[in-house]
């Protein structure tokens, strides 16, 4: 794990660089839209980023994550979505999406969240704690990339729904 390795919240000088870092990520992924920068700078836009994080390498931005409220059966219980996490290609394999997942979620238990749900590979998640269970269910991915994190051991039951800008840019 790298040591200098520095999260904060993003700042407005920052916004150019995360959104070239994201599609940079993305570029190559097998399921990704290739707008993932999009849907991050339209989910700032609607002040709907609940948490945007940056990674810092030597004061180069060099990572990101986003994370936005869910509702669960169409209510806001203070469930959050994780997504996108991007690192740099060049620096990727170094510990550094970790250490943006792990400051993020950390985050979101200070604010008291009561959980975090993802679409993603369990292979990497799981070691964060991410499983799948059958009683959140999300439409348009099978089963097991749906994953969830619960912070209490209150676990809603219902129909997990990101923002409406997922549908147009996830
Ligand atoms: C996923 C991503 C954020 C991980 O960042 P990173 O800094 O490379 O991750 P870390 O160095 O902390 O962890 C690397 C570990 O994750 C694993 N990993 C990374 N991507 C993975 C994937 N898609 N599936 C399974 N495992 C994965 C690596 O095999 C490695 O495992 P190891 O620790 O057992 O060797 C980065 O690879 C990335 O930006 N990918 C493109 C965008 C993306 O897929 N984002 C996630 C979907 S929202």
């Amino acid at each position: 794990m790298n040591s200098s390795i520095h999260i904060r919240p993003e700042h407005k000088e920052d916004i150019k660089h995360i959104s070239q870092i994201i599609e940079a990520a993305f570029k190559d992924h097998p399921h990704g839209s290739h707008k993932e920068h999009l849907l991050v700078d339209e989910l700032r836009a609607d002040k709907a980023l609940s948490l945007s994080l940056v990674a810092e390498l030597d004061g180069e931005i060099v990572g990101h994550i986003a994370f936005s409220k869910v509702t669960i059966g169409g209510e806001f219980d203070s469930w959050y979505g994780l997504a996108p996490v991007s690192v740099d290609p060049d620096f990727q394999q170094q510990g550094i999406g970790s250490r943006l997942i792990e400051y993020g979620l950390s985050e979101l238990r200070k604010r008291e969240a009561n959980g975090c749900v993802l679409v993603g590979e369990p292979g990497f998640y799981k070691r964060f704690g991410f499983e799948h269970l059958d009683d959140l269910i999300y439409e348009g991915v099978p089963d097991k990339y749906f994953l969830v994190l619960p912070f209490t051991k209150k676990i809603p039951k219902g129909r997990v729904r990101y923002h409406n800008l997922f549908e147009t840019y996830g």
